[in-house]
């Protein structure tokens, strides 16, 4: 099977954007500077996924404890989403992606969630490319969050305990109307998850990168897919079992 046959194109693939402040401190930049520069990087991300044929995509830009770091670096962060919403939703409109921002939307500021809002809304139809952007989300929050919606089903009598199970669950969880999450990236060299998607990855491939995120160009997000090419996908059974199966 060459690398190209759509059954080694990962569906849906998650990154954890990482490295953005070392890249440049690197450069002795404020870190600001990086997170503009990783815009550059998820414009070229979002391009080849979907020249790839990639069904989903799904970026990390803010997690629930980023709200810890230091106020101006809140503030540039916030400043540089709110820019990236009149930059880039034209274009990602007109390339048919469709836009979907997940997490605690609520803690932002009105104006900030009502772009967010209005930008899923306008992109709602489009079919090239699912493009979800994490912000203030945690894969703990997710869970929380969902067995609270099951919890107001049974409390209004709509469920019963005893339907509760994975499958209800994940009904709940973020992204449960895409792919299973195939492929998870992260870049700037950590080996760890930092609570991001943890329900959708039970059973991803993982793939860690040192390359920061400013750097991670076409070629190795074509290097992440190769490598996932390569893998044997098992889901708990044996590879003679696999060879079997065909
Ligand atoms: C990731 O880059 C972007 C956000 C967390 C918003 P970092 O800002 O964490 O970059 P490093 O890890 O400090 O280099
Ligand atoms: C994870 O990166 C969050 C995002 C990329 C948005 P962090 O830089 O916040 O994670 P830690 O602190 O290294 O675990
Ligand atoms: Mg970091």
């Amino acid at each position: 099977m060459d690398s190209d046959s759509p059954a080694r194109i990962p569906r849906h693939i998650a990154i954890v954007m990482d490295g953005n402040g070392r890249w440049a401190q690197r450069r002795l930049l404020p870190r600001k500077l990086g997170h503009r520069e990783g815009q550059k990087a998820v414009r070229a991300a979002v391009e080849h996924c979907r020249q790839r044929g990639v069904e989903a995509l799904t970026l990390f830009a803010f997690s629930s404890e980023n709200w810890s770091r230091p106020d101006d670096e809140v503030g540039a962060l916030m400043q540089l989403f709110v820019k990236a919403l009149d930059s880039e939703v034209d274009d990602l409109d007109k390339n048919g992606v469709r836009l979907t921002f997940v997490g605690d939307l609520d803690r932002f500021d009105g104006e900030l969630s009502a772009r967010m809002r209005a930008a899923m809304a306008r992109t709602e139809r489009n079919t090239a490319l699912r493009l979800n952007v994490a912000v203030n989300y945690g894969g703990r929050w997710d869970i929380a969050q969902a067995a609270r919606a099951l919890a107001g089903a049974v409390a209004r009598g709509e469920a019963k305990v005893e339907d509760i199970d994975e499958a209800a669950l994940g009904r709940h969880i973020c992204l449960t109307d895409q792919p299973p999450v195939d492929l998870f990236i992260r870049t700037g060299g950590e080996v760890r998850v930092s609570n991001f998607l943890l329900w959708q990855i039970a059973y991803a491939e993982l793939y860690f990168t040192d390359a920061l995120w400013p750097d991670f160009d076409a070629a190795a997000i074509d290097a992440a897919i190769d490598a996932y090419a390569r893998r044997e996908r098992r889901f708990g059974l044996t590879s003679a079992q696999l060879r079997v199966a065909g």
